[in-house]
């Protein structure tokens, strides 16, 4: 199969690398890509896969996120005019993307020595952005490549690890969070700006918080997303953290006490899938964390 993506040599001496570096690829003029085919994948998704909103700024408060008034369909037609962004979720559901995200990270395993790119947990997202608009400030819990398609944006990327930046509390996770994080315009002289055009791309390390201004045409770009055995850790931390915070009990960072940091995980590894069974069982994540934490925190995760 023709390379997709190429990293260069060198650029990559650890599974989990903390800072940002470039790459390329060759799906500019992909078919998946074409809106035609976008807005029939669209279409296509069941609608908890499928997010989309009107204009947003970088500090955008998620309870006043604007609608658009339009299907997922047409928010793809007519992106150009639309004043939106979108994003569709785990397209690998659909054979032809899946195929064509295995075969990215594939490559990149192959040209990185099976550094990265590994087989746990593929996940793939397209995001669809009208001109000029915004990708509010939040962090992701995954590894991942953000290829630009079409169009071109530019992210300001900060340190995972500056406090400064987002607060421990606000780094850590639980079930039913917003990904938007406070942004305060002081940030901006403390972040690399990466500006991308349809050929190029990025690694974005995992928890780096971030947000994305569009340029003047339509935006297209894949997102190709894994974990490592570490990422994994670092996520079920976070959970962790975030439950022994609600519960009174804030924890330092990760690393300072790795017995204590096994402990964790091995706690997440017990309660998870309890978690998940009680959800199950009540009928959906409110009612489950409302048993985990109490009625408080029912109105907090719905927003
Ligand atoms: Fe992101």
């Amino acid at each position: 199969m023709t390379r997709m993506i190429e990293v260069a040599r060198d650029s990559v001496k650890e599974p989990m690398p903390k800072a940002s570096f470039r790459v390329s690829h060759k799906l500019a003029d992909h078919p998946l890509f074409q809106l035609d085919r976008l807005a029939r994948l669209a279409a296509s998704l069941p609608a908890d896969r499928v997010e989309f909103n009107g204009p947003v700024a970088p500090n955008q408060d998620p309870n006043l996120t604007p609608s658009n008034g339009m299907t997922p369909e047409e928010t793809v037609r007519r992106i150009e005019e639309a004043k939106s962004w979108m994003v569709l979720k785990n397209v690998e559901s659909d054979p032809e993307y899946k195929a064509l995200l295995d075969a990215c990270l594939d490559q990149v395993a192959e040209q990185t020595g099976g550094l990265m790119g590994g087989a746990r947990q593929r996940q793939a997202f397209i995001f669809v952005t009208s001109p000029g608009n915004v990708t509010p400030f939040h962090s992701d819990p995954e590894l991942n490549f953000l290829l630009q398609v079409r169009g071109n944006k530019r992210m300001s990327l900060f340190d995972p690890a500056d406090r400064a930046i987002v607060s421990a509390e606000n780094s850590e996770l639980y079930p039913g969070k917003h990904r938007n994080l406070p942004y305060e315009d002081g940030f901006e002289a403390k972040a690399t700006h990466q500006h991308i055009e349809p050929g190029e791309g990025i690694f974005v390390p995992i928890f780096a918080p971030h947000w994305v201004q569009n340029g003047n045409e339509v935006s297209v770009s894949f997102s190709i997303t894994w974990h490592t055995e570490e990422s994994e850790r670092l996520v079920k931390f976070s959970y962790v953290n975030a439950m022994l915070r609600k519960f009174g009990m804030p924890q330092g960072e990760v690393g300072a006490s790795p017995v204590w940091d096994d402990l964790k995980v091995a706690a997440y590894n017990i309660l998870r899938p309890v978690y998940d069974a009680v959800k199950h069982v009540v009928g959906g994540r409110h009612r489950a964390l409302a048993l985990f934490f109490g009625k408080k925190e029912v109105a907090a995760a719905a927003g």
